[in-house]
């Protein structure tokens, strides 16, 4: 199997190469990744002095670098994380959405197309599925996004139903829910908050913050890809979830115990994605564990555990929170609501 990952020195998607390294040992993997803010070569240090390990950079929305890199590389599987994938981001300026999670992914169906990749995973979120009060959704639910971003995954993933429909392309759909673990970029919830209460600052909470998210570990989700990547059918969609189902103050509650920090930190803002954000988040991953998958993490321990990565590894974010676009995201953002508490 030689596989190209994209997106492969991001959060998910590096945790990724590991499970596949882990269960693949002679596998060739390649890593395509812009390098975006997000990507981060410090993610893929375990691949220092693996021989069978590439990683080249580039967008998969560029033809000539995918495809060269397939030829060369004579690539037999993609697995496609390569995406912008933060929901308040796209509320300040959706393009770069659009460009990466639908023009990247006609680019790389294309190459799977022309080259006859043996399988491609295409990696979604449930978010496409929109909000859902009660239930859960299922793969059938229909596709109701509610913002830059989920709308663009859910225009990448409606590609991927036409070019398997149209060209019986071997691609598959997998749709995870909010995924945790170290080596996550900290502007999302857990690590944005985790990394604020290690420093004693201020974090924002949007509204009541009972907005009810479904957690699941990384390397769970991770398991999850590679059993859609060895086992899924083509044409088919696998939701990825683990059933931890939380209100956006009981992970905080958490978070705070963890860091030492008490609730006088959370400040309550006016939600920023106004009538874009979802309530609730939920599905069912029946699907995907009757081809044998289970998630094997437990939450309450590992979100205790990530947080204690993150005051463990300063090394690894304190760069990032310190750079200019980190900054600059930060101050547009929250400055007008958390004021001098920024
Ligand atoms: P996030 O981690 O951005 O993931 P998603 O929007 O994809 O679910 O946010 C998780 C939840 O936390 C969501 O309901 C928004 C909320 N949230 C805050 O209340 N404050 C914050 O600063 C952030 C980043 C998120």
């Amino acid at each position: 199997m030689r596989v190209l990952v994209t997106g492969g020195a991001g959060f998910i998607g590096s945790h990724f190469c590991r499970v596949l390294r882990r269960a693949h040992p002679d596998a060739r993997i390649v890593v395509l990744d812009a390098l975006t803010y997000a990507g981060n070569l410090r993610n893929l240090e375990d691949f220092e002095g693996d021989g069978n390990f590439a990683f080249h950079p580039g967008k998969i929305q560029d033809r000539t670098v995918v495809e060269g890199l397939i030829r060369c590389e004579s690539i037999t599987h993609i697995v496609d994380f390569a995406a912008e994938s933060h929901n308040d981001r796209s509320i300040q300026n959706s393009a770069e959405f659009i460009e990466t999670n639908v023009l990247g992914v006609y680019t790389l169906l294309e190459a799977t197309r022309r080259f006859r990749i043996e399988k491609y995973v295409h990696v979604s979120t449930d978010e496409v599925y929109g909000s859902i009060e009660a239930g859960d959704f299922t793969e059938e639910s229909p596709l109701e996004p509610n913002t830059p971003y989920s709308a663009s995954k859910a225009g990448g993933d409606l590609l991927v139903r036409a070019y398997w429909k149209a060209f019986a392309v071997p691609a598959v759909i997998t749709r995870g829910g909010n995924t945790y673990g170290p080596y996550q970029y900290p502007e999302k919830l857990i690590p944005f908050f985790a990394t604020r209460l290690l420093n004693g600052k201020k974090v924002p909470i949007y509204g009541d913050g009972t907005q009810v998210r479904e957690w699941i570990h990384a390397e769970d989700h991770a398991n999850g890809v590679l059993e859609v990547l060895e086992k899924g059918q083509a044409g088919e969609v696998y939701n990825i979830g683990d059933e931890n189902e939380r209100q956006n103050r009981q992970i905080v509650e958490i978070l705070l115990e963890e860091t030492g920090r008490t609730w006088d930190l959370v400040k309550s803002i006016p939600d920023p994605r106004r009538n874009a954000h979802d309530r609730r988040y939920s599905m069912s991953a029946a699907k995907l564990r009757n081809l044998g998958w289970r998630p094997e993490k437990t939450f309450e321990e590992e979100i205790r555990r990530t947080v204690r990565w993150y005051a463990e590894r300063r090394d690894w974010w304190e760069p990032i929170v310190r750079s200019e676009d980190y900054q600059s995201f930060v101050r547009a953002y929250y400055g007008p609501s958390l004021g001098e508490d920024l």
